[in-house]
């Protein structure tokens, strides 16, 4: 491993390594991360450098570190939750609850900025650190409702950085590398669920009825003309209906169809014409089959977005942190931490998490698990993002 000045010494890794495993053991999901807030309040209680700011919400937790010289407020942020579901990778710290597993790796986001703290307060004691850091460990990433959660509660009234910094770790880059990526990184996103209302009745006699099943038929068939026939095939993008539900026995017309469907790109451009488009097609399939849809959104995600300034200095701080850096495609996940951007400029590193010579297993997989030692690098890209801030 390449050594840095950020490099955590052995003792900082294994109070983190512990942390990370026992959080690991013990996911909780979206919105209901209550005991994992607790024990980020217990660690950052007994350093007693941070104090934890007062943010009304159930789950998440907001601490702050000062340095004695005056300088810029920073936001670093970890994300805390997990999915529902069976862990396969088999370890000593293996999820002991059933259907629930850190399956996208945000123990290792919250372990890597607590280390991040340790290195903060270390660098503060050596009054090598000024101005403010807000350490932000957000709920509910999953579900990309997290962050609006915090800044509905007033997040951006108690902090107010210049900078925010976020990572994911990747599991298709080696330990050690880091992406530094310039432009768009993760997707917009809106999910919708659509609803068509017919009217239900006998099996054996349609013409009495409105039959919302034979429509959603034609609706799921006339959505796939979006993608291939409304959006350049230059752009980036996906819909995808993921979930139907409508009916029950085989002798009665339902009443209702819903589904669940996402649509994500690269170009807000193509997502706002692809949005135009799901109105168009829902709306009028149903009116042309005698039935009626309504089309309900979820709040719209925006681009994970690494301006050219913000990009040029993270490579700064990967290369002051010893990180190597990698590169891999964006990808058509998407990160509610865009949300920060309309707040300050910010910057989303992927931090290599996959030893070298291991199979990438990649997340929300069964057998995802990440490389420990990635956590030296991620703690230290944390650290360094402010350590480094304008010197
Ligand atoms: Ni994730």
């Amino acid at each position: 491993m390449k050594l840095s000045k950020y490099t955590l010494t052995d003792e900082e890794y294994q109070e983190i390594l512990a942390f990370k495993r026992d959080m690991h053991m013990h996911p909780e999901l979206s919105g209901a991360e209550f005991e994992t807030t607790q024990k980020i309040r217990s660690f950052m209680e007994s350093h007693n450098d941070f104090e934890v700011l007062d943010l009304p919400v159930e789950t998440g937790l907001i601490a702050r570190i000062c340095g004695d010289i005056e300088g810029p407020e920073i936001m670093l942020r970890a994300d805390i939750d997990a999915l529902p579901q069976n862990e396969a990778y088999e370890s000593e710290w293996k999820s002991v609850v059933p259907g629930v597993m850190h399956a996208c790796g945000h123990d290792f986001h919250t372990s890597a900025l607590l280390g991040a703290s340790l290195l903060l307060a270390k660098a503060k004691k050596e009054g090598q650190f000024r101005g403010i850091v807000d350490l932000v460990f957000q709920p509910a990433e999953e579900g990309t409702t997290g962050a609006r959660k915090l800044i509905n509660a007033g997040l951006f009234d108690l902090i107010r950085p210049e900078a925010v910094f976020g990572m994911h770790n990747w599991p298709s880059v080696e330990t050690g590398k880091v992406v530094c990526r310039e432009g768009a990184l993760m997707s917009a996103k809106c999910n919708f669920e659509i609803r068509i209302f017919g009217s239900g009745g006998h099996g054996s006699m349609p013409h009495l009825n409105i039959d919302p099943i034979v429509c959603s038929g034609a609706v799921i068939q006339s959505l796939q003309s979006v993608v291939s026939r409304n959006i350049s095939p230059l752009d980036n993008i996906v819909l995808s209906i993921n979930m139907i539900e409508g009916g029950r026995p085989a002798n009665i017309v339902a009443d209702q169809v819903m589904m669940k469907a996402t649509v994500r790109s690269l170009s807000e451009e193509a997502l706002d014409r692809a949005i135009e488009r799901v109105k168009a097609i829902v709306e009028q399939t149903a009116f042309a089959y005698e039935c009626r849809a309504e089309i309900i959104w979820s709040e719209r995600i925006p681009l994970v977005y690494n301006s050219p300034e913000m990009t040029g200095y993270a490579r700064a701080v990967a290369a002051a942190a010893g990180c190597e850096l990698s590169d891999a495609p964006p990808s058509l996940a998407s990160e509610d931490f865009a949300l920060y951007r309309q707040f300050a400029p910010s910057f989303f590193y992927w931090t290599g998490s996959t030893a070298e010579g291991d199979p990438v297993e990649d997340l929300h997989r069964p057998q995802f698990h990440t490389d420990d030692s990635a956590l030296y690098h991620a703690a230290a890209l944390y650290a360094a993002s402010v350590l480094e801030y304008r010197r």
